[in-house]
């Protein structure tokens, strides 16, 4: 290896409303050579999800912010480059947590051994990782959709609501999707195997929503709020459920996306069709479920009923600019960046 200095994005500032490429900063330190105990990572594919723009802010969560001139927290796939720990040799892959950066060094804890030749590394970020994970636990558990029953998933096709919509159509539902443009929309009936799908960009949003579901809507998988949310609220039947996965129209604070009040309307809908709304935070809730879903979903993925769609964006240098695209829709299926090459330096 001939690399002597790691590259990392920063967090420069908080953002105000969306993002933009000064709140990042490309930082550079020389290369650390692992003590005993250790071992070198080098990142080869970073994911990039919506759960980050509320580290940036430090308004009380779940999870602490990001502190400022701190690393961009996220997922990687990396490869194992030297190793002084016995569970990891050279060359294997490894699922963790190194965030924006091109190398980390790391003692192995929470670090997953995909192994030496896992079949497609960067699955480990999308369909067979947290986002297919969030997709399977909330539907599953607390969707619990019913044959002939109808779903509705917004954001269908990106990382979470793609696999939301094909599993439900496995549990023979009436699924619509809801996404950001044509192009989408298409992708979503033709190759998910969706039985509509809606620009929620469309003025008549709300008429195509009640047209494409004329029985109502039984189970909500919520990855949006806002507007989107407008227009299924009244559409909810009788005990419906609402997986309450995620409300990325709000995430940037764009007051065009709250531009109702709804609470009073929310909670008399909520008492008079006895609707279940119930969050949740996956690995918090669900943790220890992962096994059951990884062993399940690699069956169906394996057997061809899951289709699984990335989009990647190649180079470090270029994280902040696709993930200020995440949260515009620009992202067309699980967004990820390719850091290096698969076969190492
Ligand atoms: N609760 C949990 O544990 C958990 C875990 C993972 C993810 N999540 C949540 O799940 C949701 C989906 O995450 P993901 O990783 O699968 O991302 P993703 O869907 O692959 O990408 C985000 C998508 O959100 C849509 N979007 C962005 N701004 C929007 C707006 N103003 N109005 C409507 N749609 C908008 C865009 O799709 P369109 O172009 O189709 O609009 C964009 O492509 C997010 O809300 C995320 O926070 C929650």
């Amino acid at each position: 290896m001939r690399e002597t200095i790691n590259r990392r994005i920063v967090l420069a500032s908080r953002p105000v409303g969306a993002p933009v490429a000064s709140d990042f900063r490309m930082d550079t330190e020389p290369l650390r050579s692992p003590d005993e105990g250790q071992m070198l990572l080098r990142t080869v594919y970073l994911s990039l999800d919506p759960y980050m723009r509320g580290r940036m802010s430090d308004a009380p969560s779940y999870a602490p912010p990001v502190g400022i001139g701190d690393l961009m927290v996220g997922s990687t796939v990396s490869r194992v480059e030297i190793s002084n720990v016995p569970a990891f040799t050279v060359g294997d892959w490894v699922l963790s947590q190194n965030g924006w950066q091109e190398f980390s060094v790391s003692d192995g804890r929470g670090a997953l051994n995909l192994g030496a030749h896992p079949a497609k590394p960067s699955y480990a970020l999308g369909v067979l990782g947290t986002p297919g994970f969030t997709a399977y636990m909330g539907l599953l558990d607390i969707g619990q959709p019913k044959p002939g029953e109808t779903v509705v998933v917004a954001a269908a096709t990106g990382a979470v609501g793609s696999v939301v919509g094909q599993i439900a159509k496995l549990k023979d539902c009436r699924v619509v999707g809801i996404a950001g443009g044509t192009e989408k929309c298409r992708y979503a009936v033709e190759e998910l195997g969706l039985d509509a799908c809606l620009d929620h960009r469309s003025p008549k949003l709300n008429e195509e929503l009640a047209a494409a579901c004329p029985k109502g809507i039984d189970v909500y998988f919520e990855n949006v709020g806002g507007l989107v949310f407008d227009a299924v609220l009244p559409l909810l039947n009788a005990r419906a459920r609402i997986p309450l996965c995620g409300l990325i129209a709000t995430y940037n604070g764009d007051p065009a996306a709250e531009s109702r009040c709804r609470t009073s309307e929310l909670m008399a809908t909520l008492l008079k069709r006895r609707i279940r709304v119930q969050g949740f935070i996956i690995f918090e809730d669900y943790g220890s479920h992962f096994g059951e879903f990884r062993k399940q979903m690699t069956e169906w993925f394996g057997a061809g009923k899951i289709k699984y769609r990335e989009d990647i964006v190649s180079g470090l240098e270029n994280a902040p600019e696709a993930f200020m695209g995440l949260l515009q829709g620009k992202n067309f299926g699980k967004l990820v960046v390719q850091v290096s090459a698969e076969a190492g330096t």
